[in-house]
């Protein structure tokens, strides 16, 4: 094998963001550009001499091309033996389990989760360390340093290997082991969930549809909720994996998975229904005239998990993103176990999975996952519902319902104001930071703000420390706003406003959302002035 060492420079703007690093489709396929970034993840990792990794994407656009460039390059850098998922797909959560599962270094990841795909779309490359996880900080710290002092990467001289065919093939002396990108994954669900009663369940004619938007997921949900479990064929849609999504957004929320919302709230709505992003960690959940937000979701699961075999003996605790709703921990503090609050990013989790303090975490961003893997994981999410709803067989409606007479209801909302001017929104930002100490005993539209603060979080396990992770403002106890800036956009600026309101009277828990919401999106909307500063008079997206 014949290995070129090729001189390159540094780019510009190759910081891994809350989840590696993203850009422009167009951007990526550039020159050196994928190249500079994955040499300087080997080059951070100590180099590659020797080590086995895990490889694989989520299918969109140039996931083919970048995978061939990653593996000669991993030959060049004397990898020993790399794990590709068949036709270069692994969604997510399967490429966590298999670095786990097989015991790799680490793993490199090809996504831009639930970014729009194609050649106009977006591209990521995420590496996640040997516990399966994403790098931390300190890691993603030491990656971008690379990327700034870069002058060559080395890649071997060698055809692109048939990633089709299931098995081994050697480049130098690398082997690539072409991996079934179900078969791990399948098996650890098998492990936690009660396939028998799930199977009773689709056998007793409960209906369910599986909207996996053209993304990942469609092959894992086709072989375990139709194949396994006996669902009908029609119960998983739009399941064939495109380059582009099939032109969409695949990401799970009421406004992307529309269709799927307006079945859910016809006339003829199955008994459940559920969706999945991109590279498959996301989840939404909806019962038949009942969305559920991730928020309660995580709230539910952390309620519920019991009734399924893999988390029989309990929870050791609940972690949640800061901005994600406080549900969860009104559960965790009945069941006494511990609650932890991270900032924004499925990295922040790791610690408190690996060392036993949490089993389950989620985002409001429509992430929930467990210790299984080190990863947020939709179809898990889902098997987990559905486990609950064979063991309880009542509506998801009524889950709800008796969720939140027992542990009050948090109204929740987030607002993206997307592809705003940078500049502005992080004045907007910055301004409010200068102001947080003069907030407290002001009121704004009958609301008084109590306390207010720029998150920052100790994590407990190695005392690491991340500053400024959003801005928290407390109404007193029963309501905040919250308010930071994207880390996964590639252009201009998103600045989301996450909005929340404890109501525990039962009497009063059927409100729609928005007009629960709003004295507390009106105070948020004059304490930032987003109209003024923003230009916008409402936001792009309400999830
Ligand atoms: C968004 C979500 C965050 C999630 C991340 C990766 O990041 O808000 O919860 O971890 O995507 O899926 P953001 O764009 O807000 O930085
Ligand atoms: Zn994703």
């Amino acid at each position: 094998m014949k290995v070129k060492t090729v001189s390159t420079k540094p780019i510009d703007g190759q910081k891994p963001g809350t989840s590696g690093l993203r850009a422009r489709t167009k951007v990526f396929m550039g020159t050196n550009y994928l190249e500079n970034f994955v040499q300087s993840v080997f080059n951070a990792i100590g180099g590659l001499a020797g080590k086995t990794l895990t490889l694989g994407g989520d299918g969109r656009y140039f996931n083919d091309a970048a995978i061939q460039t990653i593996l000669k390059m991993a030959a060049a850098n004397g990898a020993a033996r790399v794990l590709v998922g068949r036709n270069g797909i692994l969604s997510t959560p399967a490429a966590s389990a298999v670095i786990r599962n097989r015991k790799t270094d680490g793993g490199i990841i090809l996504s831009a989760s639930h970014n729009p795909g194609g050649e106009n779309g977006d591209f990521g490359v995420k590496y996640n360390i040997a516990a399966g996880g994403p790098a931390p900080e300190s890691v993603t710290g030491e990656i971008h340093r690379r990327t700034l002092e870069i002058d060559s990467y080395r890649i071997a001289e060698a055809p692109d290997i048939d990633l089709a065919q299931l098995g081994e093939t050697q480049t130098g002396d690398m082997t690539v082991e072409v991996i079934d990108p179900v078969e791990i994954y399948a098996g650890l669900m098998r492990s936690l969930f009660d396939f028998d009663a799930l199977r009773a369940l689709f056998a007793s004619g409960f209906a369910m549809r599986f909207d996996a938007m053209h993304a990942v997921t469609g092959p894992y949900a086709r072989a375990i909720i139709e194949g396994e479990l006996g669902a009908p064929s029609e119960t998983v849609v739009n399941a064939v994996p495109l380059p582009d999504f099939g032109g969409h957004h695949p990401d799970p929320n009421p406004v992307y998975a529309h269709a799927l919302m307006e079945e859910m709230f016809s006339e003829s709505a199955p008994d459940f229904g559920a969706a999945s992003d991109g590279d498959g960690d996301r989840n939404m959940i909806v019962g038949r005239n009942c969305y559920v937000t991730p928020s309660d979701s995580l709230a539910v699961l952390a309620a519920n998990a019991h009734l399924a075999p893999g988390y029989r003996q309990g929870l050791a605790g609940v972690a949640r993103s800061m901005p994600t709703s406080r549900a969860a921990d009104r559960v965790a503090r009945k069941l006494g176990i511990g609650a932890y609050e991270t900032p924004t990013g499925w990295k922040f989790f790791g610690n408190l999975l690996d060392a036993g303090m949490a089993t389950l975490c989620g985002e409001e961003s429509a992430g929930t996952g467990s210790d299984h893997v080190r990863e947020k994981d939709g179809l898990w999410a889902v098997l987990l519902w559905l486990n609950i709803l064979a063991v309880r067989r009542i509506s998801v409606a009524r889950i709800m319902a008796e969720h939140w007479a027992e542990y009050g209801r948090d109204y929740y909302s987030r607002h993206d104001y997307e592809g705003v001017d940078k500049q502005a929104a992080e004045q907007l930002m910055s301004d409010l930071r200068q102001r947080l100490s003069e907030l407290p005993g002001k009121s704004f539209h009958d609301l008084t703000v109590t306390e207010a603060d720029d998150f920052a979080y100790t994590d407990p396990v190695d005392g690491s420390r991340a500053e400024h992770q959003g801005i928290r403002i407390f109404f007193g106890e029963t309501a905040r706003a919250v308010f930071r800036l994207s880390g996964t956009g590639t252009v201009g600026a998103t600045l989301r406003v996450y909005l929340e309101r404890f109501e525990p009277d039962p009497e009063r828990q059927n409100d729609e959302p928005q007009s629960a919401l709003a004295p507390v999106i009106a105070a948020a909307n004059e304490i930032a002035g987003i109209a003024e500063r923003l230009g916008r008079d409402g936001p792009d997206v309400m999830t």
